[in-house]
């Protein structure tokens, strides 16, 4: 529980434990929001309007949250705790986040993914191939944690055979968002483990330089963009930030997609509507719910004073299921226009860095599996809420039944 003063405190409590955000999560932001554009929880002070939302994402006053994060996990000292102070979550704005940023933000940019996109077309069809096709199959586990990780593997030059590694230490590290301290010990261990791996691969990599990311990364750094400590640090936080996240949309995109038969005719029929489906289900269930923020500087957002050090949560879920932004939000129509830009990957000086990865990664998926499996048919599908994200814990499908 944050300490709020007397003024926040009088704000509407919303509560994230009720039946109702577990039964229908995006329905009961929407219906917090149409009452409140801001109101307080546990974790903080919650902002639920579109227009607020992007301006906090934005504003200057509005820093980094993930020290305090750190504090409330009791992440001790060591190797772990020193890689995050490091890393770019750390950096407020300012020059250092800045020149962290940059060389980053060049090789994933829309033109840096794009140059990849043959790579990550072939390692979607090496997974996809070894899905089998007749029978009921686990997908989480079958194809949507390996898509990612293999991708990390490409981009690092490490064995595909390394793809589960990969994927069970960033759903490890991932948990740091849960604020919950008795993930501390396997957040750590994971942490110790991605230290040691991205060491030994740069290491690696630094003997024979390829046309793969991590040897670009290093390029960066003989330019003199990045020093080897920067580097080490974005090697863990590319697999850090990557599976977990993309994972759990791939199954989103899979699912919301697969489950409307009218919706997959038409991406099998036309796969140029491939892109506008995924935006979609990034509009309709994002990965991210909620984006943090803490308060610099105090300011005011819809009149009411944030004191310097409040904990803030920008509710991009409360903002894509508003009717005053989007038309009938709880419908899903991938052929949506002239409405704002999903909110699922933040903005600004801590806009998602592999923002155009994983949405490449994503359309590749549903063109391929909408182009070779027509009939594709979900047969479980289970979700979970969190204030900070919308997980899928269960997904099972057969490709051709
Ligand atoms: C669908 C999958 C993903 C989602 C929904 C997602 C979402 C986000 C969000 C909401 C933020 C915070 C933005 C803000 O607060 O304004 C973020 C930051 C970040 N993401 Fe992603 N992300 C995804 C995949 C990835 C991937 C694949 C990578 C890298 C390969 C990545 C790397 C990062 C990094 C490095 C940051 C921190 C940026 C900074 O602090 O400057 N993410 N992501």
């Amino acid at each position: 529980m944050t300490a709020l003063n007397a003024e926040l405190l009088d704000l509407p409590e919303l509560d994230f434990a009720s039946a109702d955000y577990a039964a229908r999560p995006f329905q009961t932001l929407a219906g917090w929001a149409q009452r409140w554009k801001i109101a307080r929880s546990r974790r903080g002070v919650e902002i639920l309007d579109y227009d607020l939302c992007r301006r906090a994402i934005l504003d200057r006053r509005l820093g980094t949250g993930h020290p305090k994060l750190m504090d409330v996990l009791g992440l001790p000292e060591g190797r772990p705790l020193e890689y995050k102070r490091n890393s770019i979550s750390f950096f407020n704005r300012g020059d250092r986040r800045r020149d962290l940023r940059r060389p980053m933000t060049r090789l994933m940019s829309e033109g840096g993914i794009e140059a990849f996109r043959a790579d990550i077309i072939a390692t979607v069809r090496r997974v996809v191939d070894a899905v089998p096709t007749d029978q009921p199959v686990d997908l989480i586990t079958a194809l949507c944690d390996p898509i990612p990780s293999a991708i990390y593997c490409y981009w690092i030059g490490a064995p595909f055979e390394d793809a589960d590694f990969v994927a069970r230490t960033s759903h490890s590290v991932q948990q740091v968002h849960t604020r919950n301290p008795d993930h501390t010990p396997e957040i750590i261990a994971a942490f110790e483990a991605l230290i040691d791996y991205a060491d030994k691969h740069i290491a690696a990599r630094r003997e024979h330089l390829g046309d793969d990311l991590l040897s670009d990364m290093i390029r960066a750094e003989q330019d003199g963009q990045l020093d080897g400590d920067d580097l080490r640090n974005w090697v863990i936080k590319l697999a850090e930030a990557n599976t977990d996240n993309s994972s759990h949309q791939i199954a989103l995109a899979i699912i919301e997609l697969a489950s409307r038969p009218k919706v997959w005719a038409r991406l099998h029929d036309d796969p140029a509507l491939v892109p506008q489906a995924v935006r979609e289900v990034m509009r309709f269930h994002p990965r991210t719910i909620s984006t943090s923020r803490e308060v610099l500087e105090e300011h005011q957002i819809a009149g009411v004073t944030l004191p310097k050090g409040t904990p803030v949560f920008a509710n991009i879920g409360a903002t894509h299921w508003d009717e005053r932004y989007y038309a009938a939000p709880a419908a899903f129509d991938i052929d949506r226009t002239d409405e704002p830009p999903h909110m699922n990957f933040g903005g600004g000086v801590f806009s998602c860095i592999g923002r155009f990865a994983v949405t490449a990664e994503v359309e590749e998926v549903i063109r391929l599996l909408s182009a070779r499996h027509p009939a594709l048919k979900v047969d479980e599908a289970r979700f979970a809420h969190s204030p900070m994200f919308s997980l899928v814990t269960r997904l099972t499908a057969r490709l051709s039944p």
